[in-house]
């Protein structure tokens, strides 16, 4: 077999499959142009999880038509003025996204610079099937449509348009992270569904693109040891999720999905965290760029440090002194505040109606009985206890009442006496002490349990022998 060299596009083919995975992915390259280009703001519309069609527009420098010509060739960047690598402060610098992406897809390219006409190019699949001129404002818009539409191996890889769509929006919010100065809006299929104003810090950034809890529910970091600077913000360990998709790591400004970083991450939550829950963070990670590798795989998210070490220590030291320091708050969750909420109702005789289980049984058993209300003081003493971390946050006007004497219970009813059943499972019981909840089907194992050692005890377990 001769040896030959492959066409272009057969190499920008194989490029892209590491390039573009997936509709994500060439989001991903898109927006980072478009941050690199200079853009103020980036406005991105998504159709059917981006793989129908996927579109990029910016304010930012443009594109002469001659450029965009080169833009379109494998390797052509503008990115890298001198040879220098290491000195990399741009998003991109391979000068292979929109090649690889215009080889598996159609791609349409409109740019226009300060004082010259606007210009299009249309490359489908890796072929050029129409330029011309084009009007727009200065800056860039750059349409995907039907992507992998002729690679049928590659589109059988991807997943439904929701999860296609999750991952776009994901990459967009990361990016967003990354430059709070810029403005980003993104619509899914005609629907606004992100927005964010340039010129925020980062940490108004990071609060507008979480969930709106996480504000209440975190701490700052901000760290720094010689050049090195770690910055951010991190939940508490009750707040955490089951998957750790919301960790946003940024090395120099960039989204990264670091190994390194994970475990660093993982290690400074180790004693406070199951195996299986995972803490919400926002770490930006600054450090010069001789000290740490952008390229090492086509799609920029891994990087490597020239001392690891000193990095991972950072982390870890940092987080936990972070997390120590805070280590009497814990999760302020929506029953806390509607608890607290409840203790500033003001007091008042105790409704007629409106009890736990619709009808009242008689004699009437109360949850709350009459009407003697405890000094606001032994009240807020016991509120304190319960909650500690509540603080003085939350003023008492209490309603708390004195209970009646429940109905005596029998001794040999130490679970006290059935009130009634819920779902077919639980069996809520009152006992002497407080409401007792059973889950029925523990308690009928437990039974048969005891009954067994019971049998153990006397040898006199019922046994049958198998035949087989
Ligand atoms: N949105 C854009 N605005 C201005 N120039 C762009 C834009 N997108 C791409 N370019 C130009 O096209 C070149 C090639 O882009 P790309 O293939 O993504 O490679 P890279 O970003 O690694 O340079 C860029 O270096 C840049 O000069
Ligand atoms: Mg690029």
């Amino acid at each position: 077999m001769s040896i030959r060299r492959l066409p272009e596009k057969l190499v920008n083919r194989i490029a892209a499959g590491e390039v573009v995975e997936r509709p994500a992915a060439a989001l991903k390259e898109l927006v980072e142009n478009a941050l690199d280009a200079g853009a103020t703001r980036v406005a991105v519309r998504i159709a059917e999880g981006g793989i129908l069609r996927l579109e990029v527009d910016d304010d930012g420098c443009g594109m002469t038509a001659s450029d965009m010509a080169l833009a379109l060739e494998r390797h052509a960047t503008s990115k890298l003025p001198t040879d220098a690598i290491e000195d990399v402060t741009t998003m991109g610098f391979r000068g292979e996204a929109l090649p690889s992406i215009a080889s598996v897809a159609r791609l349409t390219l409109e740019s226009r610079v300060a004082g010259a006409d606007g210009w299009r190019r249309v490359i489908d699949n890796g072929s050029l099937i129409a330029e011309g001129p084009a009007a727009l404002a200065k800056g860039t818009r750059v349409m995907v449509e039907d992507l992998f539409a002729r690679v049928p191996a590659r589109r059988k890889f991807l997943r439904s348009a929701r999860s296609e769509y999750a991952a776009c929006l994901d990459v967009v919010k990361r990016l967003a992270m990354a430059r709070a100065d810029v403005g980003f809006t993104v619509e899914h299929d005609g629907r606004r569904v992100l927005d964010v104003q340039g010129g925020q810090d980062r940490l108004s950034r990071v609060a507008a693109l979480t969930q709106r809890d996480l504000a209440a529910n975190s701490i700052g970091v901000d760290v720094e040891r010689g050049e090195v600077r770690l910055g951010g913000v991190i939940s508490l360990p009750t707040y955490n999720r089951g998957i750790a998709d919301h960790q946003y790591l940024f090395v120099n400004g960039r989204p990264v999905k670091d190994r390194l970083l994970v475990g660093a991450l993982r290690g400074a939550y180790a004693d406070l965290l199951a195996r299986d829950r995972h803490p919400v963070v926002a770490l930006f990670l600054d450090l010069p760029t001789s000290e740490v590798d952008v390229n090492v795989h086509p799609a920029k998210t891994e990087v490597r440090f020239r001392d690891p070490q000193l990095v991972r220590g950072m982390i870890v030291g940092g987080l936990r002194r972070a997390l120590d320091e805070q280590g009497f708050r814990s999760v302020q969750r929506p029953a806390e505040a509607a608890l607290a909420a409840w203790q500033q109702e003001p007091a008042a005789p105790a409704p007629t109606s409106g009890f736990l289980f619709g009808q009242r049984s008689e004699p009437a058993v109360h949850l709350f009985g009459a009407d003697v209300a405890p000094p606001p003081a032994d009240a807020a003493r016991v509120y304190d206890r319960m909650m500690p971390f509540a603080g003085a946050s939350a003023p008492i006007a209490g309603r708390a009442e004195v209970a009646e004497a429940p109905p005596p219970v029998a001794a040999d009813h130490p679970l006290g006496i059935a009130r009634g059943q819920i779902a077919n499972t639980y069996i809520v019981a009152e006992a002497e002490d407080g409401l007792v909840i059973v889950d029925q089907h523990a308690a009928h194992e437990r039974l048969v349990l005891e009954k067994l050692r019971r049998g153990m005890a006397g040898q006199a377990v019922p046994s049958q022998g198998l035949l087989l």
